[in-house]
């Protein structure tokens, strides 16, 4: 089912979300969802509160980013990307290590917005897969800008809060019209301060 995914200044967006347990009702259907919408709106990442649910749980499948360039290429950090999806429950990051890189991040949930944001090269995590079985592993490359900025989203912290605040002020009314459901956005959203929902 596709969910409608929740715009910039809903208060769920900012809240530090809780861990989940293993009887989490319709965690699978939940799960599959998520899937769902996040494949309709073209995105490589989706956090529950992104679809309004304060939980610790992210979804994301990098493949987009392993299509190769023009030139037949393919970008380094995007190495394995094709196999990327996965599912994280009740995530924690153990490590985040390396140089800070910039890259141009998107969100659903704050559509026509990108900004560089800097963060760790790499970020090992462990977590609980969608048969709870408790992995660890480290990304790097695209891989771990995708988990740093899903990880961001459970603790309730967006991209905009990781960019300067000159930065941020210039966005402040494209930002506001978000909110408001000013913007034009191809898949199904929830804006807060929208007059009438669609
Ligand atoms: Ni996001």
């Amino acid at each position: 089912m596709i969910l409608p995914i929740v715009a910039y200044g809903d208060p769920v967006l900012k809240k530090e979300a809780e861990e989940i347990e293993e009887k989490y009702p319709e965690l699978n259907q939940l799960i599959a969802s998520m899937f769902e919408t996040m494949y309709e709106a073209s995105g490589v990442g989706l956090a529950a509160p992104q679809v309004g649910k304060s939980i610790r749980l992210f979804i994301v499948d990098g493949s987009p980013f392993a299509e190769p360039e023009e030139d037949g290429s393919i970008d380094p950090k995007a190495i394995g990307l094709e196999n990327f999806k996965k599912v994280f429950i009740n995530p924690i990051i153990e490590e985040e290590s390396g140089e800070e890189w910039g890259f141009n991040e998107g969100c659903l949930s704050i559509p026509e917005i990108r900004e560089e944001v800097y963060r760790k090269e790499k970020v090992t995590l462990s977590y609980y897969n969608e048969k709870w079985e408790l992995k660890e592993e480290v990304f790097e490359g695209y891989a771990a800008r995708i988990v740093q900025h899903e990880y961001d989203h459970v603790d309730g912290v967006l991209f905009t809060d990781r960019i300067s605040p000159l930065k941020k002020r210039l966005l402040s009314k494209k930002l506001s019209n978000i909110s408001k459901g000013d913007v034009k956005v191809s898949y199904r959203m929830k804006f807060p301060l929208r007059k009438k929902q669609r």
